[in-house]
Parts: C-alpha cells; sequence; structure tokens
C-alpha cells in the first residue's frame, strides 16, 4: 500500500484535508473587487489552501514567491513570464504596445519556455507598472488572480516599492490579488499598520491549524487499512505530540506508516517514531542551537517544558529581556504564538526537553 501522507509541498486530492470555511470565505473573496492577505506561520498550509480554491474557478492565475527574486526588475520579468504561460507572446504583442522598456525574450532549451529579461538601466518601478498594466488589459475579457507569495518580503526589494507599487494596484479592476506571508509581525506592519500604503488594502485572513477533529477523523481512516484494531489511538498519539501542525502531523504520520510497513508493533510506535525523526534531525538542531545566545536557549528551554508563560518563569531573565527574545525566536519563526507561546517544531522541542534532562 502507498504511504498516504505527504509533507512539505502543495497537498491536494486525498492528501488535503478540512479547510471548508476558509475555502469558501476564498471563493466569495474571488468573486468581488477584493484582494485577500493570508497569514500563517510557516508550513500551516497557506499556498495548498490558495491552490485548492482557484481549482474552483476558470480565472488565469499568477503565481510568484517574491523570496525566488532580488530585484524589481527580476520580479517584473518573472511576472511577464508567467503571463506567457497562460498567453503566447504572438498573441497579445498588441497589448504591450505601452510597454516603455523593451525587455529581451529568449527561448530556454531544457524547457521550451521564454525567458524575459529588462536591460540593466531600465527604471524598475516603470518597468513593473507596465507589466502589471498589461495584466490588467488582458483581465478584461477573464479577471486575473496574483499571488504574491512571502510578500513581506516586498520591504526589502526596494525602498518605497511599497508605495509605488500600491498606487499602481489600486488603479487596477481586473486583478484580484492574494497576498501571502509567513513573516506574522511584517504582514501585519504592512497591512495593519495605518502609516502603511498598504492599510487594510485587503481582507486579512489567518489561517489556523487544522482542528483536531477532521485530522483525526483523516489519520484514523488513513490508518484503518494497516491498524484494524487501534487507528484511532495511533491518530489520538500523533496530534497530542504535534499538536494538529499540519506539516509535522503529516510528517509524523508518513514516519508512522513506513514503520508499520515495517511490521513494528504498534505498542509505543509513535514515540519510537518521535524519537527517529528528532534523532534524524539532531545535526541541525544542534547547529541551531549552538548559534543561539543564552536568553534565547533558556526561553525555548522553558517552553519546552511546556510552562504555559515563559514570561513568568523567573529565572533571573527580566521580564522586558524574555519578551524581546520570544518576538526574535518568532521572527525567526522558531516560535509562534497561539492561545500562548510554543516552540513551532515539537520535534526540536522534544530535542531541547531530552537536553535539559
Ligand atoms: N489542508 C491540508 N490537509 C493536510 N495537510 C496539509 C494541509 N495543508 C497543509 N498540509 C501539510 O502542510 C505542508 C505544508 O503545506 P504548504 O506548503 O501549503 O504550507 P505553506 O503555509 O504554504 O508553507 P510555507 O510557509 O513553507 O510556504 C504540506 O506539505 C502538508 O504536509
Ligand atoms: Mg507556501
Amino acid at each position: 500500500m502507498k504511504n498516504p501522507f505527504k509533507f512539505g509541498t502543495v497537498v491536494d486530492g486525498a492528501f488535503f484535508t478540512d479547510r471548508e470555511k476558509e475555502l469558501q470565505s476564498i471563493g466569495q473573496l474571488l468573486e468581488s473587487e477584493n484582494h485577500l492577505v493570508l497569514i500563517s506561520p510557516r508550513r500551516f498550509g497557506k499556498t495548498s489552501l490558495v491552490c485548492k480554491a482557484l481549482q474552483y474557478i476558470d480565472r488565469p492565475v499568477i503565481m510568484v514567491n517574491l523570496q525566488s527574486v532580488t530585484t524589481v526588475a527580476e520580479l517584473a520579468a518573472l511576472l511577464l513570464k508567467r503571463v506567457f504561460k497562460i498567453y503566447p507572446f504572438e498573441k497579445i504583442k498588441h497589448a504591450m504596445t505601452h510597454f516603455r522598456f523593451i525587455p529581451t525574450f529568449s527561448v530556454n532549451p531544457m524547457t521550451d519556455g521564454v525567458d524575459v529579461a529588462f536591460q540593466p538601466g531600465s527604471d524598475n518601478n516603470v518597468v513593473l507598472e507596465d507589466v502589471l498594466m498589461l495584466i490588467e488589459k488582458l483581465g478584461e475579457k477573464n479577471k486575473f488572480v496574483v499571488v504574491l507569495d512571502e510578500f513581506q518580503e516586498i520591504v526589502d526589494l526596494e525602498k518605497g516599492l511599497d508605495k509605488y507599487l500600491r498606487s499602481v494596484m489600486q488603479l487596477q479592476h481586473n486583478v484580484n490579488y492574494i497576498f501571502l506571508g509567513s513573516q506574522e509581525s511584517m504582514m501585519t506592519e504592512i497591512f495593519e499598520k495605518k502609516k502603511s500604503p498598504f492599510y487594510h488594502f485587503g481582507v486579512l485572513m489567518r489561517l489556523p491549524k487544522i482542528p483536531y477533529d477532521d485530522f483525526f477523523r483523516y489519520l484514523s481512516k488513513r490508518f484503518a487499512p494497516m491498524v484494524l484494531e487501534q487507528p484511532e489511538q495511533i491518530a489520538e498519539e500523533i496530534l497530542s505530540f504535534t499538536q494538529c501542525h499540519p506539516y509535522y502531523t503529516q510528517q509524523l504520520a508518513f514516519q508512522v506508516w513506513n514503520m508499520l510497513e515495517q511490521k513494528n508493533d504498534v505498542e509505543k510506535l509513535v514515540d519510537h517514531a518521535v524519537d527517529e525523526l528528532t534523532r534524524l534531525h539532531d545535526f541541525d538542531y544542534e547547529r541551531i542551537w549552538m548559534a543561539m545566545n543564552k536568553t534565547d536557549r533558556h526561553i525555548l528551554a522553558v517552553l519546552a517544558q511546556n510552562i504555559t508563560s515563559p514570561l513568568n518563569s523567573r529565572r533571573g531573565i527580566p521580564t522586558s529581556t524574555a519578551f524581546s527574545a520570544l518576538k526574535r525566536l518568532s521572527r525567526q519563526g522558531y516560535v509562534i504564538k497561539n492561545e500562548k507561546y510554543e516552540i513551532d517544531d515539537p520535534f526540536f522541542a522534544r530535542w531541547i526537553y531530552y537536553r535539559s534532562l
């Protein structure tokens, strides 16, 4: 039997669960003139959710990840390249007469796709505006959806780009933008701070973990053919360890399934799988740990013991220092905040916990 769990890349079909409410909200939003801002910590399922929502609509879609570009001209070129994937150059060249800087095109012999580049020295903002206005024009027939992943990177791309981008985007009527981001604090600055050009530019949605009951059913059903007796027990043990984190739940379930296939005893199986995965990452965790300062290590050690609020742990660290450490660790993605602060990666938490014993 094929392992029914998947982690790391976009999930769809049988690998995808729940998110009914979110799918409905995104669907409604895309039918309106509004834009969506979707925020969650890393690997909660933003990309999978958006891809799923887009399957239900018949609209041209462009997706770019801002982490994969280093200049505004590269961003413009990437967007244009995506346009050509939907509409061949020959068919739309008449719509490009407004371009103030002419890009160069070359056929990539490896992929047969078209590579696009703007000459050095072109005015970056103008180039980006021209591409966005092309998308606007093409969207007259069928409105575009443009997904900008890791949008918080906009801040580092070029000074003042946010202001310029907003001034162009607000004139567009044939595009719905979806802004994705995993840096909660930066995304909030961009979309929630009054002074920011993107203040309230889109409907803000925070993606939570997958609800327990749904994940429980999902896991039990998939383990049922493997462990006829107690699939629910396995599901429960997995979720109690991962706390419903979408990625780590799938990762642990994948491991447990593999171990079951090797005819391991169900007794303590989840524990063994957790140990195995923790050991597998030992080297990475060690490296991360060694690069951290003492305060960060202390905070993580307290969190790994599952103490409700690390700010209350009186071990000689002033509350303000503990608070800035928590903020720093959140920015770096090691800590996430739900009802309380917690370590994002439960295997790392386990590793830290063992260390402090
Ligand atoms: N709806 C879902 N059902 C089941 N598993 C899911 C779901 N959404 C996400 N996952 C799990 O989480 C993993 C990460 O999903 P995805 O890449 O969509 O998240 P992301 O938030 O876009 O991550 P990143 O921050 O790395 O961009 C998937 O590979 C899968 O294992
Ligand atoms: Mg993603």
